[in-house]
């Protein structure tokens, strides 16, 4: 299956793709679960417009450089991963495989990659760790700081390496996929697994409701940067005055990213945001991007517009519905191969050694 560099042919089995995971998923699951994780906001315009980014620019390849196989491991806050490519944060994995993110940790932890778990995972925190993956926490900050802190406590003890704080959410983005399916409810047995509290007085435990706040702030920020020693990273990043500010509050990195078109619809592409909020950062913290990413050529032009790293949503989700921790596996794989082929052809070391000049700001179309 290694063929990269070698010009051998193999054959794959399908999907041979990420994207060819999609549909194979939609056949395995309940049309409402598919709705829930390939839909976005309102009309889905910034759905399409993320893939869409990728596929207009065009690479221009260097030649006989003599690179040799390319190296793809990178180094992000401190954490060595097997390539720039992270598992962003998605709710409800038990939504697309019963193993659910015990699945989903146990194949980042076999691939080598950073998994970002969510808050709003059907397993704890705590069971996503003992699967081993290299791990950080999402956080949607919660108006009770006392419960909030509860939540890094716990993701500190379980060895989390970094805070993920989700910016891009103070209100739920308007879904009318789940409106239609009248899917607002998680099935009986499935339930937000970190939002438990313990019941009192001989009371049964409760499942906390999670608030997404609009009194949402930098101060809040600030107040987590007293709370934690881990390093923050802000999602969610769209406008460069933002990404000043963030950095300015201290965060250690920042994901251009717009919630895979899942909050506000009519945002641009991330990838279209990517080189203004560089622009803006100037190196002082690293960027990741997410939103569309479904090539190991996507991977390169979001290296080329001033990324580190990338991280990919739905894809893993496709790959946990069609076969759980060997589809999570195989999406990953087949995305490893990809990029490595993509900077092979590019005459690109590494990822490190992707630079601008490969997107000459030709467009495909
Ligand atoms: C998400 N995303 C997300 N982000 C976050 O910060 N907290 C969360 O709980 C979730 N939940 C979630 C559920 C589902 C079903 C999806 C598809 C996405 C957004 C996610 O982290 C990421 O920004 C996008 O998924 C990236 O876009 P692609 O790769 O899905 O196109």
């Amino acid at each position: 299956m290694d063929h990269v560099g070698t010009g051998a042919v193999t054959r794959e089995t399908p999907p041979v793709n990420l994207r060819e995971f999609e549909p194979a998923a939609r056949a395995r699951l309940d049309p409402a679960h598919y709705d829930y994780f390939a839909g976005g906001a309102q009309d889905e315009i910034t759905v399409a417009a993320n893939e869409a980014a990728f596929r207009r620019r065009a690479l221009v390849p260097r030649v006989l450089r003599g690179q040799g196989p390319p190296r793809l491991e990178v180094t992000v806050l401190g954490e060595t991963a097997s390539m720039p490519v992270l598992l962003a944060p998605t709710a409800f994995h038990r939504l697309a495989h019963p193993d659910g993110e015990f699945a989903t940790a146990r194949a980042a932890a076999e691939a080598g990659v950073i998994m970002i778990a969510a808050m709003l995972s059907t397993v704890t925190i705590e069971e996503i760790a003992a699967c081993g993956p290299k791990l950080w926490f999402q956080l949607y900050i919660q108006p009770d700081l006392g419960f909030t802190t509860s939540l890094v406590r716990r993701a500190e003890d379980a060895g989390c390496r970094a805070l993920v704080v989700t910016a891009d959410s103070p209100a739920l983005g308007r879904n009318e996929r789940g409106d239609r399916n009248g899917f607002h409810d998680l099935p009986p047995g499935m339930y937000c697994a970190n939002m438990v509290q313990k019941g009192r007085q001989g009371r049964d435990d409760e499942v906390r409701q999670v608030a997404l706040s609009p009194d949402l702030s930098f101060r809040h920020l600030d107040w987590l940067r007293e709370t934690t020693s881990l390093p923050i990273v802000l999602k969610g990043v769209l406008h460069p005055a933002d990404a000043r500010l963030a950095v300015e509050h201290g965060v250690d990195a920042i994901v251009v990213s717009n919630h895979g078109g899942r909050q506000l619809d009519t945002v641009p592409a991330s990838l279209d945001r990517l080189p203004l909020v560089a622009d803006a950062v100037r190196g002082q913290v690293p960027l990741l991007l997410d939103g569309g990413v479904r090539r190991g050529t996507d991977v390169v032009k979001a290296l080329a517009l001033g990324a580190d790293a990338v991280a990919i949503g739905r894809p893993a989700l496709w790959g946990l519905a069609v076969a759980g921790r060997a589809g999570v596996e195989r999406v990953l794989t087949l995305l490893r191969n990809e990029l490595a082929n993509a900077l092979t052809l590019c005459g690109a070391a590494s990822p490190g050694d992707v630079t601008g000049d490969l997107l000459d700001g030709i467009d495909l179309k």
